[in-house]
């Protein structure tokens, strides 16, 4: 495991963005796994930039989000989908087609939805660079911890301080649905590279019980231990339980 302590944040989002833009240099048809939330906000604005200077080309390039919650159609403003085109896709030149997110709405079936997603990321190649953030609680995508965690895309029931962590985005907790689409620990364990992001004071314990305890999965983040390649890039708040 690569660990890298930053200063600040735009330290810490300009190292993920060289990774992800030295990645899309090298290989033309790069695939992505991607991150939402706050944590991967500036990597993207600093990726925006670096394509304007015309030194990444998406053309070529497939994504695949970790996540997405149930039932929040692709139009709503915290669907996931709306994060990924005001982040990134709506200011780069790739190809709505090459972009994923698992969408299930009420009416679909999550195990089709789940199967389709897991054989879109094999038929694709496999993931070349999976980005991630960590939760408060040790979360990775939305594995949530538990007594037991699955390998490949699957509906999940957020745990409460998910629910609460990202109630921040949503008018009342209330509205924040209850159950997402996530990719498994074995599709996250499965891409080539792993890159993890943790900045602030509350994901100093997170980062610690992940990267200097046990690997348990109570805590998913710890199971990237096991990762042949992984980066984990935190700033000094982050790393301050360390
Ligand atoms: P955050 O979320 O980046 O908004 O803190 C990270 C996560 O819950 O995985």
């Amino acid at each position: 495991m690569d660990l890298k302590i930053v200063d600040n944040y735009s330290e810490m989002s300009e190292i993920a963005a060289n990774t992800v833009a030295g990645l899309v240099q090298s290989k033309q048809a790069a695939v992505l796994g991607l991150a939402t939330g706050s944590t991967p906000e500036g990597m993207y604005a600093r990726l925006v930039e670096i394509y304007r200077e015309g030194a990444i080309d998406f053309n070529s390039v497939k994504t695949f989000n970790l996540d997405e919650y149930v039932g929040l159609a692709p139009e709503h403003p915290q669907s996931y989908h709306q994060y990924m085109n005001k982040h990134l896709f709506d200011h780069v030149n790739i190809k709505p087609n090459n972009t994923s997110i698992p969408y299930c709405s009420s009416n679909d079936d999550p195990a089709v939805v789940c199967a389709e997603f897991e054989n879109k990321i094999k038929q694709a190649g496999g993931i070349d660079l999976q980005v991630l953030g960590i939760g408060v609680n040790g979360h990775v995508g939305f594995n949530e911890p538990a007594s037991h965690l699955r390998t490949t895309t699957h509906l999940v029931e957020l745990a409460e301080e998910t629910i609460e962590a990202n109630s921040r985005f949503f008018n009342t907790v209330d509205e924040v649905p209850g159950k997402a689409i996530t990719m498994g620990m074995g599709s996250i364990m499965g891409a080539r590279k792993v890159i993890l992001l943790a900045s602030g004071k509350n994901k100093a314990k997170a980062v610690r019980s992940s990267f200097s305890g046990l690997i348990s999965t109570e805590t998913p983040a710890s199971l990237l231990q096991l990762h042949r390649e992984v980066m984990v890039v935190v700033d000094r708040e982050a790393a301050s339980l360390l």
